[in-house]
């Protein structure tokens, strides 16, 4: 699997901010979208573009456009909504497939109860979006998915990972790639990354 911590002194500095106690809902919920346009950035360098020729102020000419990539954002419900408007801002365009999946707090395995993928799943690029990949449960569970509906081509978005998550991820799912903001320590008995974020979701959407 490809896994990529993205190191840029952007990301350091926005992850080092959303680990303040007391941050706000409005500041996290800027950061998660911030951080999330930068991890696109990174996970679509990839893509190939090519030359087309338009009319330009002097007269034709010759630019690159991205070639023949559709992709599909993949928000898991609820957290992974804080990421996608970061995604967005860069693919416009982009179809949105929505998965959710809740990790049952006492078994800490994924159940999934809801999802509505673009009818051409197969013909895109996944992007899944979650802001922690903690035992990676629910992300195996989301790719599990997307592969069972024909998808062939997926990115993970994350902000902080636990190794555990990573370990697990890469043992079920070796072909697709990881971009994160930051591998962290290890996982608590809670199931929470340390030091990690707290719990994404609450923080998102203000409700702790
Ligand atoms: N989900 C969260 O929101 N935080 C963690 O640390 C782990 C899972």
């Amino acid at each position: 699997m490809k896994v990529v911590e993205v190191k840029h002194p952007l990301i350091r500095h926005k992850v080092g901010l959303m680990r303040e106690a007391d941050i706000s809902t409005k500041r996290f919920r800027e950061l998660a979208t911030e951080v999330g346009s930068l991890l696109t950035y990174e996970a679509t360098a990839d893509f190939e573009t090519e030359k087309v020729t338009i009319d330009g102020w002097n007269g034709p000419i010759e630019v690159e456009k991205i070639k023949g990539k559709k992709v599909t954002v993949v928000p898991i419900l609820r957290a992974g909504l804080g990421m996608m408007d970061g995604v967005l801002e860069h693919i416009p365009s982009a179809k949105i497939s929505v998965v959710g999946i809740y990790r049952d707090e006492e078994t800490l395995e994924p159940v999934p109860y809801f999802d509505k993928l673009v009818s051409n799943v197969e013909e895109r690029v996944a992007i899944v979006v979650d802001p922690m990949l903690a035992t990676g449960g629910s992300l195996i569970a989301t790719i599990d998915l997307l592969k069972s509906r024909g998808c062939k081509s997926i990115k993970a978005l994350i902000l902080v990972a636990a190794p555990e998550g990573v370990k697990a991820l890469e043992e079920a799912h070796p072909d697709i790639e990881l971009y994160t903001a930051s591998i962290d320590e290890c996982l608590n008995e809670n199931g929470y990354i340390l030091p990690g974020l707290g719990d994404a979701g609450d923080k998102i959407f203000g409700t702790k």
